[in-house]
């Protein structure tokens, strides 16, 4: 007998950044300036990522588009792998994330594409706590979720291997 199955997640939406805890405004402020710096020719879509760590440093990276299109790397991967690679053992804290067209003005929250949720879900799975990700466009709302797994419910994890 086939049963369905709900995937359900809790997302909170702020209606400015100025909701947000004053930790997390910095943050979306260094993930802001890592937007401004993106290299983004040819999308013209600029997208800002700041991670704070649990050492309490923080680790920017912004999208590198490349003429060779899928040479390019998104903005969370250019943090995450950043962090990654100078701090090998410190775990992330929370992920500040927004986005912005140079075409018009981006004002509704922009998530992390697939690819960058399942290797933010790694990060997650290795250091056994959750990662709160705050995404917004330029302006207006921010989203919050609590966990990687709330923004891709079935992850593909090493268990599988
Ligand atoms: N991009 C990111 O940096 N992060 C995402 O999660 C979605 C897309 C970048 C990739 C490319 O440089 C541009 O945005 C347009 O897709």
């Amino acid at each position: 007998m086939a049963k369905q199955l709900k995937i359900e997640a809790e997302l909170t939406v702020y209606d400015t950044v100025d909701e947000l805890p004053l930790e997390i405004q910095d943050l979306m402020n260094k993930a802001q300036q890592a937007r401004n710096d993106a290299y983004a020719p040819y999308s013209s879509f600029k997208v800002g990522a700041a991670i704070l760590l649990e050492n309490g440093n923080v680790v920017i990276g912004n999208n590198q588009e490349n003429a060779a299109f899928p040479s390019g790397l998104c903005a969370e991967r250019v943090a995450a792998f950043q962090a990654g690679a100078l701090y090998p053992k410190v775990a992330f804290k929370v992920i500040a994330l927004t986005a912005g067209s140079l075409k018009q003005q981006t004002t509704t929250p922009i998530p992390p594409c697939g690819a960058c949720r399942q290797s933010l879900a790694e990060y997650e799975v290795r250091q056994e706590t959750n990662i709160p990700i705050y995404f917004m466009g330029e302006t207006g709302k921010v989203v919050r979720a609590a966990s990687v797994k709330d923004l891709l419910p079935l992850i593909f994890d090493s268990s599988y291997l």
